[in-house]
């Protein structure tokens, strides 16, 4: 495996190598959800093809108060992981790299970033469209795997990769998850144990509503207050939102139907984790 941090190397190694060529883009801190995307990866490229894994943890999706300086950063780590799974090339570029000082050229998708996490993150999903696009620029990919955890951010990339006529097929792999239902993300590492044994309340609420819909329950007020109430009962779970919305406009219903998603953030202490549910 190579490890690249010039923007050029990368360029012209990706230029030259087997196609097909697929990409996970990640921020590092790799834990077993992003080692399913590598294998996915693996899978989709054959023996032949080339695995390119990027790591960057792009300094324009987070927030001023969010949490950027202290976003785990396990380097070595993360490099024999990809070693370990197979991956070709490992591109780890440096921000001031992937952004110049006067950079000012930014992607917008200003319609599935509005709400849920747009809502409450105001300009993360423009930074993300923008280094996505940076990353599909340098390597120019045949096929990118992105996890359906972050079921916004899959639509919000679908969306630009179909507005802008990028040559790249999307994957989407399914959320890998604890065995008591947490969701995998690299933020679970700043729980501490009673903020970890709380977090489980995420997939009971979410598990929740799922029963009360198939027993009949459509009314998206009433399933939101379901979970909302749920949530509750973890004495330090703080809710971001909780939307229940259609799974490919992503805007609100009011009835829940087989094709309706219901996402959710809450903050467990300083930590903002998200999951979601299809119904
Ligand atoms: O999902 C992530 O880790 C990031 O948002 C991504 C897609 C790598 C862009 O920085």
């Amino acid at each position: 495996m190579k490890t690249l941090s010039s923007i050029v190397s990368t360029q012209r190694f990706c230029l030259a190598a087997p196609k097909p060529l697929v990409i996970v883009p990640t921020m590092g801190a790799l834990h077993a959800g992003h080692a399913a995307l590598l294998k996915r990866a693996r899978l989709l490229a054959g023996k032949k093809g080339t695995v390119v894994a990027t790591l960057f943890v792009n300094p324009t999706q987070f927030g001023p108060n969010e949490d950027l300086s202290r976003y785990p950063r396990p380097f070595s780590k993360d490099q024999t992981l990809c070693r370990k799974l197979g991956v070709d090339l490992l591109f780890a570029p440096e921000a001031n790299a992937m952004y110049a000082p006067d950079s000012s050229t930014w992607v917008d998708e200003s319609q599935v970033s509005q709400g849920l996490c747009g809502g409450t993150r105001p300009g993360h999903f423009r930074g993300v469209c923008t280094v996505v696009l940076k990353l599909f620029q340098i390597c120019q990919p045949t096929t990118a795997v992105f996890g359906k955890k972050d079921f916004q951010q899959c639509a919000v990339i679908a969306r630009m990769v179909r507005d802008l006529f990028l040559p790249v097929r999307l994957v989407f792999a399914d959320t890998v998850r604890e065995p008591d239902g947490l969701a995998l993300s690299s933020r679970n590492a700043y729980l501490t144990p009673d903020e970890r044994a709380q977090a489980v309340v995420l997939q009971g609420a979410l598990q929740e509503a799922r029963t009360a819909f198939s027993a009949g329950q459509t009314s998206a007020i009433k399933l939101s207050k379901l979970i909302e109430k749920r949530v509750a009962t973890a004495p330090i779970a703080r809710l971001d939102y909780i939307a229940i919305v259609d799974g490919s406009t992503l805007r609100p219903v009011k009835t829940v139907t087989a094709g309706s998603v219901a996402a959710l953030a809450v903050f467990f202490g300083r930590t903002r984790l998200i999951d979601n549910l299809h119904f």
